[in-house]
């Protein structure tokens, strides 16, 4: 189903979850320790690299990115107005250039960038293994690229709400995207939240991998489907996106639900 893994769907989803997304959505779901875990990965070594953050929304991964590397070098590129628009308020993003634009097609050229870094984005791709090429392609070799996202639910009802809502992949789509692509010297690590038990299943990967030379993907892709990305508003797509949005929101509750639990025994520890 996956209902909101379409462009415009997720631009819809984006202009709601916009307004409440730095306070709610982050703090429950993609922390500042799993940011900095993930983003350990991606080596930013020298502040003098050029880094493209892909899907960057409000800027949350931004933010730690230009604590390592000069911000003018740093590059947000996001498909959502209303998620740039977020990012233009905060002071610390005010030199990095900011970009509309699809994660699918980057508007970079080949070979032009030192790292490339996705967050929290691939689960809203129609085309996961296109937009991973386009990371490859627009690395310079040498180049390190590091995609985070959640992880395929096995509880049978979250499985069944993450399905409606967007793509959870395995953990191993994520491996054959970059092995496909064409990184080596690929590195994995999971991340959760602080609420999150440590005998459930893994709740997010952060996966790496390096370009080891100059050029295009060799993979061969199929043609880009010429899906309606242009946002026209049908009675099936209104259904689809209240549908995956019901869906997605169902995670709040239950994720406060077990934020306080953990907090709780915390304190009681
Ligand atoms: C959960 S937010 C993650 C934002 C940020 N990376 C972070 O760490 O907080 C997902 C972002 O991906 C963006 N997005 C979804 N599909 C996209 C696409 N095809 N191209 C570019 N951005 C996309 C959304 O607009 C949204 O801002």
């Amino acid at each position: 189903m996956h209902f909101i893994q379409h462009k415009a769907e997720a631009r819809w989803f984006y202009s709601v979850v916009s307004k409440g997304y730095d306070r709610w959505i982050n703090p429950l779901f993609w922390t500042a320790p799993m940011r900095d875990a993930a983003l350990e990965l991606a080596r930013l070594d020298d502040p003098a690299l050029e880094v493209v953050d892909v899907g960057a929304g409000t800027g949350f991964a931004t933010e730690a990115i230009v604590g390592a590397v000069v911000p003018e070098r740093v590059t947000m590129l996001d498909q959502s107005p209303h998620q740039l628009a977020r990012a233009r308020r905060k002071r610390s993003l005010e030199a990095v250039e900011k970009l509309l634009g699809d994660a699918e097609a980057l508007p970079f050229a080949t070979d032009s960038r030192d790292r490339y870094v996705s967050t929290g984005s691939v689960e809203y791709w129609p085309d996961p293994q296109r937009a991973v090429a386009e990371a490859y392609r627009v690395l310079r070799p040498g180049g390190r690229a590091l995609l985070a996202g959640p992880l395929r639910r096995t509880h049978p009802i979250a499985r069944r709400l993450s399905d409606a809502w967007m793509l959870f992949p395995a953990e191993d789509e994520y491996v054959d995207w970059f092995e496909r692509a064409g990184f080596e010297r690929i590195e994995r690590v999971h991340v959760a939240p602080a609420w999150w038990d440590e005998h459930w299943d893994p709740y997010a990967v952060a996966i790496a991998g390096v370009k080891p030379r100059a050029g295009e993907p060799s993979l061969a892709l199929a043609p880009a489907a010429s899906g309606d990305e242009s946002g026209a508003v049908t009675p099936a797509r209104l259904a689809r996106f209240a549908a995956g949005s019901l869906a997605g929101a169902a995670f709040i509750p239950v994720a406060l639900w077990f934020s306080v639990r953990a907090r709780l025994r915390r304190l009681r520890a």
